[in-house]
């Protein structure tokens, strides 16, 4: 079972921080992952407020501690449909952005796509993926913190992929510039029509204004169930590749996954070209 996460301690008026909880679905897949997994948990502990996920320092330290791959909220192969229905050709330039040390670049390689740049936050992480991938020039390993992506130019990106990371930024303290931070560097390296595709629990309530707010994107809701305790998918709730629609405020998601769903949300947000003057 995925662990509980912790009590919120924040102060956020609206709650709009991630409950991040260590995901579960390779345990059950690969049994003797599962008894190393279980004794991570335990031994990890949970860390000391669900604010630790927005420092750097939580993120260095899990990762020394915890090399082993780990794929937060969904694995690629769940998710590819999506990503290849968004990102139709293989040469097309992706950023993974708080890549961790998951698996989820190499499975995209594996599957044709010609060039996966990764950033991440923590130097241990990146310096070990950098080792780990030095014979796959398809992917690259930057240490760069998501709200100053400068290394990167204007529009040099088809798709950003996030799973998880601007809901570890909603965690920290000054979330909410923070992740307005965020925001406008992926909308800066992303071409003009390319995409930013968010994977976070967080629901249309807690997502859609602070990402209208950030840029002129037009923007598409999809679902995917969450893992169920043995590993496995539920049932779909609907077609991945299926939208859901999307009114102002988001509260229209209701009306057709009732509350509370046991979904990850995935936001498409389009860059719209800037009207010229
Ligand atoms: C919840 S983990 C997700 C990891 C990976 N994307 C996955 O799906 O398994 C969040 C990641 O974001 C990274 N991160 C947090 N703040 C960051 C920042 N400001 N810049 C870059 N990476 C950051 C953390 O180091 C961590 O690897």
């Amino acid at each position: 079972m995925a662990t509980k996460a912790p009590r919120c301690s924040c102060d956020k008026p609206d709650h709009s921080h991630p409950q991040l909880s260590f995901n579960s679905e390779n345990k059950t897949q690969i049994p003797s992952q599962l008894v190393a997994d279980k004794k991570k948990t335990m031994t990890l502990g949970t860390p000391p407020s669900s604010q630790a996920y927005g420092e750097p320092w939580y993120w260095d330290n899990r990762y020394a501690h915890e090399p082993a791959p780990f794929d937060w909220y969904q694995k690629y192969s769940a998710l590819a449909p999506l990503i290849r229905f968004y990102v139709p050709h293989r040469h097309q330039r992706v950023l993974v952005v708080g890549c961790g040390n998951s698996v989820f670049s190499e499975e995209m390689v594996n599957d044709g796509y010609e060039d996966v740049v990764n950033v991440d936050i923590s130097n241990v992480v990146i310096e070990a993926m950098q080792a780990k991938y030095s014979n796959r020039q398809q992917l690259k390993y930057i240490k760069l913190d998501v709200r100053d992506m400068s290394p990167f130019q204007a529009g040099s990106f088809d798709a950003v992929i996030d799973k998880g990371t601007l809901d570890s930024i909603l965690c920290g303290s000054n979330s909410r510039q923070n992740a307005a931070q965020m925001l406008d560097e992926v909308s800066r390296v992303l071409k003009d029509k390319g995409v930013y595709i968010l994977i976070t629990y967080g629901s249309p309530v807690y997502r859609l204004s602070l990402l209208k707010d950030s840029c002129a994107w037009s923007i598409k809701l999809h679902v995917i169930a969450k893992f169920g305790p043995e590993g496995s998918s539920e049932q779909p709730v609907r077609g991945l590749t299926d939208p859901i629609p999307l009114d102002e405020s988001g509260s229209s998601v209701e009306d057709v996954l009732g509350k509370n769903p046991e979904v990850h949300y995935i936001y498409v947000c389009t860059k719209e070209p800037k009207a010229k003057e």
